[in-house]
């Protein structure tokens, strides 16, 4: 069999991708860069929003024109799979395969049925499974939990992950033992509220550590770097910050969505916490890492968001100063509270909303990366960067940074890199030795050529 995989939505999601297509191979099937090439497309899908639905749905036309003239099977899995709405998308579309993000291990039991296959259960076998680690990349997610135990009442999430199951920590540990002996060398902690790790459905699990203690467990492993995403400002404690400020592995970046800066919106979103509170988080982050780099999800035109709702975010993004953000326009979620009980706003205000939202922090995000500029920094390459001549990656704060080659750094590893230049969605630096000189550059073939496309240039 061929499979090809196609993933959408947030990092759990490629996560789940990476479990599924493991398990494939494990049963003989060959991954496929294309659809051309496949006989089984399997689509990862999200929920979160109406664009990222559209999008499913718009796959799932083609592919079903793609059945009617050759053999295919055509898989759904993830958030939406898990909605009525997702399987109605599903019968539709003539998907043969159906796997819930709970279901996922059926997928051989999918594979072996010769009819339709719906998989919707949550199982927490999952937890024990761990998938084999991600081969020759320096970067591994890890799940700590899934689920959620909070009910916002703009999101679908609890409704398609349902409610947090903490992973136990050997699992956790052994799934990392196994990426560290095939080279990690950042691991993302994954799940829907990791602070909320080890206390399930609001009671505390006996032999789980809290999620500052996992962190500082993790921090033991001998792993170079971890990050950890996402988390409810609720269950922020100040240990965990302490735990970050003591454990050296664990990057100075956190990622604590706000969704909005009014308390009367808040309340309505039913975040559990005032603005107050969140702002409270923030300065004992800072207490504590005085250099944290700062990002935060906000949704903008929630329903009944007045003008002056909205300006208190744009004052709260002042006050707290992010360094970058993650900012959507309201999408009304059938299924949701909010698209139950409240009005959509019209759509021409959230835009504008947006708009302003993006500018602001645009210029918050050029003003911070520029604060770096004569700044040493562990960079972690990837790879050939879009530009030829030049190596990408990211900081331990995110953010993503450009370098040129040096004769004999060709491909991954973590490097020292000197920033000596910023713009709001990117840093520029150079590769230095032990005593901070530049390393010597490869020479490119044509300089004229490549000052053109230099990212340098694109400033
Ligand atoms: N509309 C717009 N954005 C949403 N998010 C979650 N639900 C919605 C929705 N109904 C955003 C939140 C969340 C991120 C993953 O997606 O900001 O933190
Ligand atoms: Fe991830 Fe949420 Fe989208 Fe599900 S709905 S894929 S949890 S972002």
């Amino acid at each position: 069999m061929k499979a090809h995989l196609i993933t959408y939505g947030c990092q759990m999601n490629e996560y789940d991708t990476h479990l599924v297509q493991s398990q494939l191979v494990s049963f003989g099937a060959q991954i496929v860069d294309s659809v051309d090439e496949a006989d089984f497309v399997l689509i990862n899908t999200c929920a979160v929003r109406g664009k990222p639905v559209d999008k499913v749905r718009s796959v799932l036309g083609t592919l079903r024109k793609l059945k009617a003239e050759r053999p295919l099977v055509i898989g759904m899995m993830g958030c939406l799979a898990q909605l009525e709405e997702g399987q109605q998308i599903a019968r539709k579309f003539e998907v043969d395969v159906l796997l819930g993000p709970g279901s996922l291990l059926d997928i051989g039991k999918a594979l072996e049925s010769n009819e339709r296959f719906w998989g919707l259960q949550f199982k927490d076998e999952l937890h024990d499974h761990i998938p084999p680690p991600p081969q020759g990349k320096l970067q591994a997610h890890l799940t700590i939990m899934r689920g959620c135990d909070h009910h916002c009442t703009y999101c679908i999430v609890p409704t398609t992950r349902g409610p947090q199951v903490s992973r136990h920590p050997d699992q956790i540990l052994r799934e990392l033992e196994m990426q560290l002996a095939a080279g990690v060398q950042e691991v993302t902690l994954l799940g829907q509220n990791v602070n909320a790790y080890g206390v399930d459905g609001g009671a505390k699990l006996a032999g789980y550590p809290s999620f500052a203690n996992l962190l500082r467990m993790v921090g033991q492993s001998g792993v170079r770097r971890i990050k950890f995403t996402t988390s409810h400002p609720m269950n922020f404690t100040e240990d965990v910050a302490a735990a970050m400020a003591e454990t050296p592995a664990v990057c100075e970046f956190v990622h604590l969505p706000v969704q909005s800066g009014s308390n009367r919106v808040l309340r309505r979103m039913a975040r559990e916490y005032t603005r107050e509170e969140y702002l409270h988080h923030i300065a004992n982050i800072r207490k504590h890492i005085p250099n944290a780099v700062l990002a935060t999800d906000i949704i903008v035109g929630f329903p009944g968001e007045t003008e002056a709702d909205f300006e208190d975010t744009l004052s709260l993004y002042d006050e707290v100063g992010y360094d970058s953000a993650y900012m959507f326009a309201y999408s009304a979620r059938p299924g949701t509270p909010s698209y139950k009980h409240f009005e959509d706003l019209p759509r021409e205000l959230k835009v504008e909303r947006l708009t302003r939202l993006i500018a602001k922090q645009k210029d918050w995000s050029a003003r911070k990366n520029a604060a770096h500029v004569g700044s040493i920094q562990e960079v972690l390459l990837r790879g050939d960067a879009f530009s030829e001549g030049f190596l990408e990656g990211h900081t331990r704060g995110n953010h993503p940074t450009v370098v040129p080659k040096v004769l004999g750094i060709t491909g991954a590893g973590v490097h020292r890199v000197r920033i000596n230049q910023a713009t709001p969605h990117m840093m520029y630096g150079n590769l230095i030795d032990a005593n901070g000189e530049n390393l010597p550059e490869v020479p490119r073939f044509a300089p004229e050529a490549a000052a053109l496309v230099s990212p340098l240039q694109m400033a």
